[in-house]
């Protein structure tokens, strides 16, 4: 596991954004593994300047997200699918067809499930999966369990991750119980792995993920194992270690 300590959100962004240019730039029809929430905004705006400045080509690149709502239509505001047009996709040449995300409106979990892992594997794999982290230590939504899960599957989401989420919508009744989200194995045959971390709010943890044993009550505590991990986060999110 590799640390990156920025200064703050924006510092953060820019590191992380960086180590993703690089993976476009060396390999330019990469598979990149998206995530939406507050800690990636920062990272997308940064790609988006490089790109506008003709730095980056995302013209062969291909993208599999990590997670979407079920219930929820891809023109719904607060599908990720919606997310990830306002925050990248409609800012970048990257082509809509080689954007992928769980369907929210298949009501068939097992048919939607091994629908998303199969294109995972069509792709060949991912070459970059980019990550945020619950408060409770949930990745994609794979959230504390007894148990790792392996590939997508659908997820009641926890209390704290409606709790967390309910900012994005009008009321609480409004968001989503439940989630389609790739799995922790999905996340960790991921060539590298990048997270994103900013503010105290995370700081706890931070240390409990990545400083505390390896256990699926903290999903992310897995990537302690991973080969190339990266942590891209800011002092306050460090605070604790
Ligand atoms: C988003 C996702 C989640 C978020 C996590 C942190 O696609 O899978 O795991 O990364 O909930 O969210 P923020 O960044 O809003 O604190």
């Amino acid at each position: 596991m590799r640390i990156i300590r920025a200064k703050d959100y924006d510092h953060m962004s820019r590191q992380a954004a960086n180590l993703i240019s690089a993976q476009v730039i060396l390999k330019p029809d990469s598979v990149l593994g998206l995530a939406t929430g507050s800690s990636p905004i920062g990272t997308y705006q940064q790609l988006i300047k490089w790109f506008k400045k003709g730095d980056l080509d995302f013209g062969q690149v291909r993208t599999v997200n990590l997670d979407e709502y079920v219930g929820l239509a891809p023109v719904d505001p607060q599908s990720y699918y919606c997310f990830m047009r306002r925050n990248f996709f409609d800012y970048v040449n990257i082509y809509p067809a080689n954007t992928n995300i769980p369907y929210g409106l298949n009501r068939n979990a097992e048919d939607e499930c091994s629908r998303y892992d199969e294109t995972i594997r069509r792709l060949g794999g991912i070459d970059l999966q980019l990550l945020g982290l619950g408060v409770n230590g949930h990745i994609g939504f794979n959230e504390p369990a007894e148990y790792f899960t392996k590939g997508t599957h659908k997820v009641t989401l926890s209390e704290s991750t409606v709790q967390a989420n309910k900012r994005f919508f009008e009321k609480e009744e409004d968001v989503p119980r439940f989630a389609y989200t790739m799995g922790i194995c999905d996340i960790m045959q991921a060539k590298r792995v990048v997270m994103v971390v900013s503010g105290e709010s995370k700081a706890e943890i931070v240390k409990r993920a990545f400083f505390g044993p390896v256990t699926p009550f903290v999903p992310a505590s897995i990537l302690q194992l991973h080969t190339d991990f990266t942590l891209v986060a800011d002092d306050a999110a460090l605070k604790e270690i």
